[in-house]
């Protein structure tokens, strides 16, 4: 099994301190910062592109930068997101003309590259391009929102995936993505998600330490 991550999504963040957010919660355990990226088509919202992670490179430049793009035509984009910092891009294959294609063009500038499944989208969009990719990032809400309700379903479809991967001899991280808490975590973590995404649960927190170690303790037990 992979090594568990703790990726706060910097969507619950105060936008106005992003920086100093993202150093607050590294400095509080986080092991990857996960950068939502909407373009109000994909997705029903708006939030931030390419400056804002070029900027996040240049404000910390050890972070592992963990970019989820909700955007149509991914195909354009990957390329310049991972030359902006990234140090992983992930995009929806729905919306993309050549998923494989993309996720080369993510390798090639040596990047890792993520595959975003959706709740509603069925595991077998992974089947051909898992041994070409890093990560399998399920969708444990419908992308758009922080804060939203965890659909509980999610912990058999990961279940099911890592089942499915090991059956095709590939070894991927696998992100869950979306309403994750400290009483979620021990599932998700056991049916085999080894990154877990929190925005509400670590930027909604008083204590930011506080709420990674309560994840990072359930998903051990
Ligand atoms: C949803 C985003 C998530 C979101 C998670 O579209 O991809 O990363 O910020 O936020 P929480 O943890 O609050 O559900
Ligand atoms: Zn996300």
């Amino acid at each position: 099994t992979r090594q568990l991550r703790i990726a706060p999504s910097i969507l619950s963040a105060d936008f106005a301190h992003l920086a100093d957010q993202c150093q607050a919660v590294i400095d509080a355990g986080a092991d990857w910062l996960h950068v939502d990226v909407m373009d109000g088509h994909y997705v029903p919202n708006i939030t931030i592109g390419l400056p804002v992670v070029e900027a996040l490179r240049q404000a910390l430049p050890d972070a592992f930068l963990d970019v989820h793009l909700m955007i149509d035509n991914p195909d354009d984009f990957v390329g310049p997101f991972a030359r902006a910092g990234a140090d992983l891009v992930s995009f929806h294959p729905e919306t993309s003309r050549h998923p494989h294609r993309a996720i080369h063009t993510i390798k090639a500038l040596g990047k890792k590259a993520g595959l975003a499944i959706n709740p509603g989208t069925p595991l077998n969009w992974l089947d051909h391009l898992a041994h070409d990719l890093d990560l399998a990032l399920i969708m444990s809400v419908n992308p758009g929102f922080g804060g939203q309700a965890f659909i509980p379903h999610t912990v058999d479809k990961i279940r099911q995936l890592t089942a499915r991967l090991e059956a095709l001899g590939a070894d991927l991280d696998i992100e869950v993505d979306g309403g994750v808490s400290p009483s979620n975590a021990e599932q998700l973590r056991r049916a085999g998600a080894n990154v877990l995404v929190a925005g509400s649960a670590v930027f909604g927190a008083p204590n930011y330490k506080q709420a990674i170690d309560a994840i990072r303790q359930q998903a051990s037990l």
